[in-house]
Protein backbone atom coordinates (compact mmCIF):
# COMPACT_ATOMS: atom_id res chain seq x y z
CA UNK A 1 0.00 0.00 0.00
CA UNK A 2 2.55 2.46 0.69
CA UNK A 3 4.99 1.28 -2.11
CA UNK A 4 3.52 4.26 -3.98
CA UNK A 5 3.08 6.38 -1.35
CA UNK A 6 6.80 8.25 -1.51
CA UNK A 7 6.00 11.97 -1.39
CA UNK A 8 3.62 13.89 0.65
CA UNK A 9 3.06 18.14 0.44
CA UNK A 10 1.90 19.31 3.71
CA UNK A 11 0.02 22.71 3.60
CA UNK A 12 0.58 24.91 6.39
CA UNK A 13 3.11 27.04 8.62
CA UNK A 14 2.30 25.68 12.25
CA UNK A 15 3.81 23.70 14.96
CA UNK A 16 0.75 21.04 13.98
CA UNK A 17 2.17 21.09 10.27
CA UNK A 18 5.93 20.49 11.84
CA UNK A 19 4.71 18.00 13.57
CA UNK A 20 2.54 16.09 11.12
CA UNK A 21 5.44 16.46 9.10
CA UNK A 22 8.66 14.57 11.39
CA UNK A 23 5.89 11.89 11.63
CA UNK A 24 5.05 11.13 7.92
CA UNK A 25 8.46 11.79 6.88
CA UNK A 26 9.46 8.71 9.64
CA UNK A 27 6.71 6.95 8.09
CA UNK A 28 7.69 3.47 5.66
CA UNK A 29 8.90 4.23 2.24
CA UNK A 30 8.27 8.51 2.59
CA UNK A 31 11.53 10.07 0.67
CA UNK A 32 10.19 13.39 0.96
CA UNK A 33 7.72 15.63 2.56
CA UNK A 34 7.68 19.56 1.24
CA UNK A 35 5.62 21.83 3.74
CA UNK A 36 3.87 24.87 2.24
CA UNK A 37 4.76 27.58 3.56
CA UNK A 38 6.28 26.21 6.12
CA UNK A 39 8.62 27.83 8.77
CA UNK A 40 12.15 27.44 10.00
CA UNK A 41 11.51 23.85 11.38
CA UNK A 42 10.35 22.47 8.19
CA UNK A 43 12.89 23.64 6.22
CA UNK A 44 15.20 20.96 6.65
CA UNK A 45 15.08 16.90 8.42
CA UNK A 46 16.98 16.73 11.51
CA UNK A 47 20.29 14.99 11.17
CA UNK A 48 18.57 11.73 12.58
CA UNK A 49 16.60 10.96 10.05
CA UNK A 50 19.42 11.19 6.92
CA UNK A 51 18.66 10.58 3.67
CA UNK A 52 15.10 11.89 3.76
CA UNK A 53 14.44 15.16 2.23
CA UNK A 54 12.12 17.47 4.11
CA UNK A 55 11.76 21.09 2.74
CA UNK A 56 9.31 24.15 2.20
CA UNK A 57 7.79 25.86 -1.02
CA UNK A 58 6.54 28.78 -1.72
CA UNK A 59 3.74 29.66 -3.41
CA UNK A 60 -0.34 29.22 -3.92
CA UNK A 61 -0.79 26.11 -2.49
CA UNK A 62 -2.50 24.48 -5.60
CA UNK A 63 0.86 25.43 -7.83
CA UNK A 64 2.87 24.14 -5.02
CA UNK A 65 1.16 20.81 -5.13
CA UNK A 66 0.46 21.05 -9.49
CA UNK A 67 4.43 21.47 -9.41
CA UNK A 68 5.88 19.21 -6.80
CA UNK A 69 2.68 16.13 -8.13
CA UNK A 70 2.98 14.80 -4.57
CA UNK A 71 1.33 11.22 -3.90
CA UNK A 72 -0.70 12.73 -1.31
CA UNK A 73 -1.80 16.47 0.01
CA UNK A 74 -2.70 16.54 3.47
CA UNK A 75 -3.71 20.17 4.63
CA UNK A 76 -3.98 21.42 8.47
CA UNK A 77 -5.31 24.65 9.14
CA UNK A 78 -9.03 25.42 8.80
CA UNK A 79 -9.21 28.31 6.03
CA UNK A 80 -7.61 26.93 3.32
CA UNK A 81 -10.07 23.27 4.00
CA UNK A 82 -13.38 25.73 4.49
CA UNK A 83 -12.44 27.60 1.24
CA UNK A 84 -12.53 24.42 -0.81
CA UNK A 85 -9.21 23.90 -1.24
CA UNK A 86 -9.42 19.72 -0.65
CA UNK A 87 -12.11 20.18 -3.73
CA UNK A 88 -9.60 21.89 -5.86
CA UNK A 89 -7.12 19.59 -5.17
CA UNK A 90 -8.54 16.62 -5.99
CA UNK A 91 -9.81 18.50 -9.57
CA UNK A 92 -6.23 18.36 -9.93
CA UNK A 93 -6.19 14.58 -9.77
CA UNK A 94 -3.83 14.45 -6.38
CA UNK A 95 -5.04 12.47 -3.72
CA UNK A 96 -5.78 15.17 -0.43
CA UNK A 97 -6.64 14.15 3.16
CA UNK A 98 -8.87 16.88 4.67
CA UNK A 99 -12.27 17.38 3.62
CA UNK A 100 -14.38 19.22 0.91
CA UNK A 101 -15.53 22.50 1.50
CA UNK A 102 -19.14 21.11 1.93
CA UNK A 103 -18.39 18.45 5.03
CA UNK A 104 -15.80 21.84 6.01
CA UNK A 105 -19.40 23.47 7.25
CA UNK A 106 -18.98 21.69 10.47
CA UNK A 107 -16.05 23.66 11.39
CA UNK A 108 -16.86 26.88 8.90
CA UNK A 109 -20.71 27.53 10.40
CA UNK A 110 -21.68 27.26 14.07
CA UNK A 111 -24.76 28.08 12.78
CA UNK A 112 -24.72 24.77 10.09
CA UNK A 113 -23.23 22.47 12.63
CA UNK A 114 -26.23 23.35 15.81
CA UNK A 115 -28.47 22.45 12.86
CA UNK A 116 -26.54 19.27 11.90
CA UNK A 117 -26.11 18.28 15.50
CA UNK A 118 -30.17 18.78 15.80
CA UNK A 119 -31.25 16.83 13.17
CA UNK A 120 -28.81 13.62 13.89
CA UNK A 121 -29.39 14.16 17.86
CA UNK A 122 -25.97 14.49 18.55
CA UNK A 123 -25.64 16.10 21.99
CA UNK A 124 -24.98 19.64 21.95
CA UNK A 125 -26.39 22.92 24.21
CA UNK A 126 -29.43 24.13 23.28
CA UNK A 127 -29.15 27.02 20.79
CA UNK A 128 -30.84 29.84 19.05
CA UNK A 129 -29.16 31.24 16.03
CA UNK A 130 -30.06 34.87 15.17
CA UNK A 131 -29.52 36.46 12.22
CA UNK A 132 -31.20 39.91 12.32
CA UNK A 133 -30.61 42.66 15.23
CA UNK A 134 -34.65 43.32 15.64
CA UNK A 135 -34.80 39.11 16.51
CA UNK A 136 -32.14 39.55 19.26
CA UNK A 137 -34.41 40.23 22.39
CA UNK A 138 -37.13 37.81 21.86
CA UNK A 139 -33.92 35.24 21.77
CA UNK A 140 -32.04 36.21 24.55
CA UNK A 141 -34.93 36.08 26.79
CA UNK A 142 -35.71 32.44 25.83
CA UNK A 143 -31.97 32.24 27.91
CA UNK A 144 -32.76 32.38 31.96
CA UNK A 145 -29.23 32.70 32.50
CA UNK A 146 -26.59 34.58 30.44
CA UNK A 147 -25.68 32.57 26.97
CA UNK A 148 -22.81 32.21 25.06
CA UNK A 149 -22.21 34.33 22.13
CA UNK A 150 -20.22 32.98 18.97
CA UNK A 151 -19.94 34.40 15.12
CA UNK A 152 -21.20 31.94 13.10
CA UNK A 153 -18.00 31.71 10.48
CA UNK A 154 -13.93 31.72 11.29
CA UNK A 155 -12.93 33.74 13.70
CA UNK A 156 -9.40 32.39 14.26
CA UNK A 157 -10.53 30.65 17.48
CA UNK A 158 -11.81 34.71 18.90
CA UNK A 159 -15.42 34.49 17.47
CA UNK A 160 -17.04 33.10 21.18
CA UNK A 161 -18.16 35.73 24.35
CA UNK A 162 -18.61 33.33 27.65
CA UNK A 163 -20.91 36.59 29.04
CA UNK A 164 -20.86 36.63 32.50
CA UNK A 165 -25.33 38.46 32.11
CA UNK A 166 -27.53 38.93 29.53
CA UNK A 167 -26.43 42.79 28.92
CA UNK A 168 -23.16 41.74 27.93
CA UNK A 169 -24.36 38.69 25.84
CA UNK A 170 -26.48 41.96 24.21
CA UNK A 171 -23.53 43.90 23.71
CA UNK A 172 -21.41 41.34 22.51
CA UNK A 173 -24.02 40.34 19.78
CA UNK A 174 -25.05 43.29 18.07
CA UNK A 175 -21.37 44.05 17.58
CA UNK A 176 -21.04 40.69 15.70
CA UNK A 177 -24.50 41.28 13.98
CA UNK A 178 -23.40 44.68 12.67
CA UNK A 179 -20.53 43.35 11.08
CA UNK A 180 -18.33 45.98 13.29
CA UNK A 181 -16.89 42.84 15.20
CA UNK A 182 -15.45 40.05 12.52
CA UNK A 183 -17.08 41.45 9.50
CA UNK A 184 -19.52 38.58 7.63
CA UNK A 185 -18.33 35.70 9.77
CA UNK A 186 -20.17 37.55 12.07
CA UNK A 187 -23.58 38.41 10.62
CA UNK A 188 -24.77 35.24 11.87
CA UNK A 189 -24.87 34.42 15.60
CA UNK A 190 -25.36 31.18 17.85
CA UNK A 191 -26.73 31.83 21.23
CA UNK A 192 -25.82 28.44 23.24
CA UNK A 193 -26.68 27.66 27.12
CA UNK A 194 -24.12 28.07 28.85
CA UNK A 195 -22.15 24.19 29.71
CA UNK A 196 -20.47 23.70 32.97
CA UNK A 197 -17.93 21.03 33.22
CA UNK A 198 -14.53 19.92 32.37
CA UNK A 199 -12.92 20.46 28.45
CA UNK A 200 -11.71 17.42 26.63
CA UNK A 201 -10.21 17.25 22.47
CA UNK A 202 -11.17 13.97 20.86
CA UNK A 203 -9.70 13.59 17.56
CA UNK A 204 -10.80 10.81 14.94
CA UNK A 205 -9.13 9.96 11.65
CA UNK A 206 -11.79 9.46 9.58
CA UNK A 207 -12.58 8.21 5.80
CA UNK A 208 -16.06 8.85 5.17
CA UNK A 209 -17.59 6.01 7.37
CA UNK A 210 -14.83 4.69 9.37
CA UNK A 211 -12.45 6.38 11.94
CA UNK A 212 -9.80 5.90 14.53
CA UNK A 213 -10.14 7.78 17.48
CA UNK A 214 -6.49 9.14 18.91
CA UNK A 215 -5.84 9.34 22.27
CA UNK A 216 -7.98 12.28 24.46
CA UNK A 217 -6.31 15.43 24.97
CA UNK A 218 -6.89 18.79 26.85
CA UNK A 219 -5.44 22.18 25.56
CA UNK A 220 -4.81 25.42 28.08
CA UNK A 221 -6.33 27.99 25.79
CA UNK A 222 -5.80 30.94 27.88
CA UNK A 223 -2.58 33.15 28.02
CA UNK A 224 -2.11 32.82 31.80
CA UNK A 225 -1.33 30.96 34.56
CA UNK A 226 -4.82 29.45 36.43
CA UNK A 227 -6.67 29.95 33.09
CA UNK A 228 -6.38 33.86 33.19
CA UNK A 229 -6.05 36.31 30.95
CA UNK A 230 -7.96 36.26 27.17
CA UNK A 231 -8.15 32.90 25.00
CA UNK A 232 -5.34 32.23 22.46
CA UNK A 233 -5.11 29.59 19.82
CA UNK A 234 -3.60 27.40 22.61
CA UNK A 235 -0.99 27.40 24.92
CA UNK A 236 -0.18 23.69 25.86
CA UNK A 237 -1.47 20.20 26.05
CA UNK A 238 -0.96 17.15 27.09
CA UNK A 239 -2.64 13.52 26.50
CA UNK A 240 -3.98 11.13 26.99
CA UNK A 241 -6.27 12.84 30.06
CA UNK A 242 -7.84 10.47 32.47
CA UNK A 243 -10.73 12.65 32.37
CA UNK A 244 -12.31 10.41 29.57
CA UNK A 245 -12.09 6.79 30.47
CA UNK A 246 -12.34 4.74 27.84
CA UNK A 247 -16.21 3.99 28.97
CA UNK A 248 -16.48 7.67 27.99
CA UNK A 249 -14.90 7.82 25.01
CA UNK A 250 -16.92 4.59 23.88
CA UNK A 251 -20.03 7.20 25.11
CA UNK A 252 -18.04 10.25 22.81
CA UNK A 253 -18.01 7.32 20.00
CA UNK A 254 -21.48 6.45 19.95
CA UNK A 255 -23.25 9.43 20.67
CA UNK A 256 -21.31 11.77 18.60
CA UNK A 257 -18.63 10.73 16.20
CA UNK A 258 -20.52 7.84 15.10
CA UNK A 259 -23.55 10.06 14.46
CA UNK A 260 -21.81 12.84 12.82
CA UNK A 261 -20.19 10.23 10.33
CA UNK A 262 -23.53 9.28 9.50
CA UNK A 263 -24.95 12.09 9.06
CA UNK A 264 -22.77 14.01 6.77
CA UNK A 265 -23.02 10.48 4.20
CA UNK A 266 -26.51 10.62 4.60
CA UNK A 267 -26.65 14.72 3.53
CA UNK A 268 -24.38 13.46 0.61
CA UNK A 269 -20.99 15.03 2.14
CA UNK A 270 -19.52 12.58 3.84
CA UNK A 271 -16.31 13.46 6.01
CA UNK A 272 -12.87 12.82 5.47
CA UNK A 273 -10.05 14.01 7.34
CA UNK A 274 -9.86 14.67 10.77
CA UNK A 275 -12.47 15.52 13.31
CA UNK A 276 -12.03 17.37 16.43
CA UNK A 277 -14.65 17.67 18.58
CA UNK A 278 -14.67 19.86 21.56
CA UNK A 279 -16.11 18.24 24.30
CA UNK A 280 -17.62 19.35 27.36
CA UNK A 281 -17.76 17.05 30.02
CA UNK A 282 -20.85 17.81 32.61
CA UNK A 283 -20.34 17.28 36.70
CA UNK A 284 -22.63 14.00 36.09
CA UNK A 285 -19.78 12.80 33.65
CA UNK A 286 -22.46 13.26 30.15
CA UNK A 287 -20.76 14.56 27.19
CA UNK A 288 -21.85 17.24 25.15
CA UNK A 289 -20.47 19.03 21.63
CA UNK A 290 -19.25 22.40 21.83
CA UNK A 291 -17.82 22.66 18.82
CA UNK A 292 -16.47 20.57 15.33
CA UNK A 293 -13.41 21.57 13.67
CA UNK A 294 -11.99 19.35 10.63
CA UNK A 295 -8.72 19.48 10.75
CA UNK A 296 -5.81 18.28 13.69
CA UNK A 297 -6.02 20.65 16.53
CA UNK A 298 -3.24 23.08 17.13
CA UNK A 299 -1.39 22.38 19.98
CA UNK A 300 -3.23 19.00 20.17
CA UNK A 301 -1.61 17.28 17.43
CA UNK A 302 2.12 17.68 18.91
CA UNK A 303 1.37 15.23 22.12
CA UNK A 304 -1.11 12.86 19.64
CA UNK A 305 2.11 12.27 17.37
CA UNK A 306 4.25 11.40 20.47
CA UNK A 307 1.03 9.06 22.02
CA UNK A 308 -0.41 6.81 18.45
CA UNK A 309 0.81 4.20 17.31
CA UNK A 310 0.46 3.36 13.79
CA UNK A 311 1.88 4.66 10.25
CA UNK A 312 0.65 7.65 9.92
CA UNK A 313 1.63 8.17 6.18
CA UNK A 314 -0.72 4.75 5.72
CA UNK A 315 -3.32 5.98 7.87
CA UNK A 316 -3.85 9.37 6.22
CA UNK A 317 -3.47 7.91 2.54
CA UNK A 318 -6.00 4.87 3.49
CA UNK A 319 -8.67 7.55 4.67
CA UNK A 320 -8.28 9.50 1.70
CA UNK A 321 -9.27 6.86 -0.24
CA UNK A 322 -11.80 5.23 1.60
CA UNK A 323 -10.10 2.26 3.06
CA UNK A 324 -9.26 2.91 6.63
CA UNK A 325 -8.65 -0.08 8.84
CA UNK A 326 -9.91 1.05 12.64
CA UNK A 327 -6.54 -0.20 14.06
CA UNK A 328 -4.70 2.02 11.39
CA UNK A 329 -3.94 4.55 14.54
CA UNK A 330 -3.56 3.24 18.00
CA UNK A 331 -3.36 4.62 21.42
CA UNK A 332 0.32 3.89 22.76
CA UNK A 333 1.10 3.20 26.32
CA UNK A 334 3.30 6.85 26.53
CA UNK A 335 2.04 10.39 27.24
CA UNK A 336 2.76 13.86 26.36
CA UNK A 337 2.84 17.24 26.85
CA UNK A 338 3.41 20.39 24.74
CA UNK A 339 4.55 23.54 26.38
CA UNK A 340 3.96 26.75 23.59
CA UNK A 341 5.97 29.59 24.03
CA UNK A 342 4.55 32.63 22.96
CA UNK A 343 6.50 36.05 21.65
CA UNK A 344 5.73 39.28 23.35
CA UNK A 345 2.09 40.70 23.08
CA UNK A 346 0.30 37.73 22.17
CA UNK A 347 -1.96 37.56 21.64
CA UNK A 348 -3.39 40.82 21.11
CA UNK A 349 -0.08 41.95 19.11
CA UNK A 350 2.68 39.87 19.21
CA UNK A 351 6.55 41.33 18.21
CA UNK A 352 9.08 39.34 15.83
CA UNK A 353 12.07 39.07 15.08
CA UNK A 354 13.90 38.14 18.13
CA UNK A 355 16.59 35.52 18.32
CA UNK A 356 15.75 32.05 19.36
CA UNK A 357 18.79 30.71 21.62
CA UNK A 358 18.77 27.07 23.40
CA UNK A 359 17.05 25.05 20.10
CA UNK A 360 19.70 22.36 19.95
CA UNK A 361 20.52 22.16 24.00
CA UNK A 362 16.58 21.85 24.12
CA UNK A 363 15.94 19.54 21.36
CA UNK A 364 18.92 16.88 22.59
CA UNK A 365 16.83 16.26 26.00
CA UNK A 366 15.35 12.30 26.24
CA UNK A 367 12.12 12.51 24.76
CA UNK A 368 11.90 16.00 23.34
CA UNK A 369 10.88 17.39 19.95
CA UNK A 370 10.40 21.43 19.97
CA UNK A 371 8.07 21.81 17.07
CA UNK A 372 8.01 25.42 15.10
CA UNK A 373 5.27 27.57 14.81
CA UNK A 374 6.00 30.81 14.26
CA UNK A 375 10.11 31.33 13.02
CA UNK A 376 12.08 32.15 10.20
CA UNK A 377 15.29 31.46 9.11
CA UNK A 378 17.64 35.04 9.05
CA UNK A 379 20.93 33.95 8.12
CA UNK A 380 21.98 30.99 9.93
CA UNK A 381 19.90 32.24 12.85
CA UNK A 382 16.29 31.44 13.69
CA UNK A 383 13.88 34.22 14.43
CA UNK A 384 10.65 34.63 15.84
CA UNK A 385 8.13 35.48 13.22
CA UNK A 386 4.64 34.90 14.95
CA UNK A 387 2.22 34.69 18.00
CA UNK A 388 3.00 31.12 19.06
CA UNK A 389 6.76 30.43 18.54
CA UNK A 390 7.41 26.95 19.77
CA UNK A 391 5.81 23.85 20.65
CA UNK A 392 8.02 22.72 23.09
CA UNK A 393 6.65 19.02 23.45
CA UNK A 394 7.90 15.88 25.46
CA UNK A 395 6.72 12.14 25.65
CA UNK A 396 7.31 9.68 28.01
CA UNK A 397 6.03 6.42 30.07
CA UNK A 398 4.53 8.46 32.30
CA UNK A 399 2.83 12.06 32.21
CA UNK A 400 4.78 13.01 35.61
CA UNK A 401 8.59 12.37 33.29
CA UNK A 402 6.73 13.93 30.04
CA UNK A 403 6.17 16.87 32.10
CA UNK A 404 9.81 17.48 33.73
CA UNK A 405 11.24 16.85 30.05
CA UNK A 406 9.19 19.37 28.50
CA UNK A 407 9.95 22.20 31.30
CA UNK A 408 13.62 21.16 31.61
CA UNK A 409 13.51 21.92 27.67
CA UNK A 410 11.51 24.93 28.32
CA UNK A 411 14.60 26.04 30.49
CA UNK A 412 16.78 25.69 27.66
CA UNK A 413 15.21 27.68 24.93
CA UNK A 414 15.46 31.63 25.72
CA UNK A 415 14.02 34.87 23.24
CA UNK A 416 13.36 38.48 24.56
CA UNK A 417 10.10 38.57 25.71
CA UNK A 418 8.84 34.81 25.74
CA UNK A 419 5.68 33.90 27.57
CA UNK A 420 4.77 30.52 28.37
CA UNK A 421 2.40 28.36 31.39
CA UNK A 422 3.93 26.70 33.97
CA UNK A 423 1.21 25.01 34.42
CA UNK A 424 0.39 22.70 31.63
CA UNK A 425 -1.01 19.69 33.14
CA UNK A 426 -0.73 20.70 36.87
CA UNK A 427 -4.23 20.11 37.75
CA UNK A 428 -3.92 16.69 36.68
CA UNK A 429 -0.63 15.65 38.27
CA UNK A 430 -1.73 17.27 41.63
CA UNK A 431 1.30 20.02 41.21
CA UNK A 432 0.47 23.77 41.88
CA UNK A 433 2.39 25.85 38.88
P1 LIG B 1 -15.21 27.17 20.51
O1 LIG B 1 -14.43 28.09 19.60
O2 LIG B 1 -16.60 26.91 20.10
O3 LIG B 1 -14.40 25.97 20.96
O4 LIG B 1 -15.34 27.96 21.89
C1 LIG B 1 -14.18 28.44 22.53
C2 LIG B 1 -14.29 28.15 23.99
O5 LIG B 1 -15.47 28.77 24.52
C3 LIG B 1 -14.47 26.68 24.31
O6 LIG B 1 -13.24 26.01 24.35
C4 LIG B 1 -15.13 26.76 25.67
O7 LIG B 1 -14.15 27.03 26.67
C5 LIG B 1 -16.01 27.98 25.54
N1 LIG B 1 -17.38 27.57 25.19
C6 LIG B 1 -17.93 27.40 23.96
N2 LIG B 1 -19.22 27.03 24.03
C7 LIG B 1 -19.52 26.97 25.34
C8 LIG B 1 -20.71 26.63 26.07
N3 LIG B 1 -21.84 26.31 25.46
N4 LIG B 1 -20.64 26.66 27.42
C9 LIG B 1 -19.49 26.98 28.05
N5 LIG B 1 -18.36 27.32 27.43
C10 LIG B 1 -18.35 27.31 26.09
N1 LIG C 1 -6.31 24.02 20.09
C1 LIG C 1 -7.58 24.32 19.60
C2 LIG C 1 -7.70 24.32 18.15
O1 LIG C 1 -6.82 23.89 17.41
O2 LIG C 1 -8.72 24.77 17.66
Amino acid sequence: MSGSLGKVLVVGSGAREHALALRLLASEGIREVVVTPGNAGTARAPRAMSGKILRNAAGAPLAVAAQERPDLVVIGPEAPLCDGLADEVVRTGLRVFGPSGAAARLEASKAFMKEFAGRHGIPTARAVVVRRPADLDEALSSFSSAPVVKADGLCAGKGVVVAEDHAEAKREALAMLSGERFGRAGQTVVLEERVLGVEASIHAVCDGERWCVLPAAQDHKRIGDGDRGPNTGGMGTYAPTPIVTAELRERIEQTILAPALRGMHAEGTPFKGALFAGIMISPAGEPVLLEFNVRFGDPETEVLMGTTDGDLAAALDAAASGRLAPDALRASSRSAICVVLASEGYPAAPTTGDVIDGLEAAESLEGVSVYHAGTRLDGERVVTAGGRVLAVTASADTLSLAHERAYAAVSRLSFRGMQFRRDIAARVLGKAP
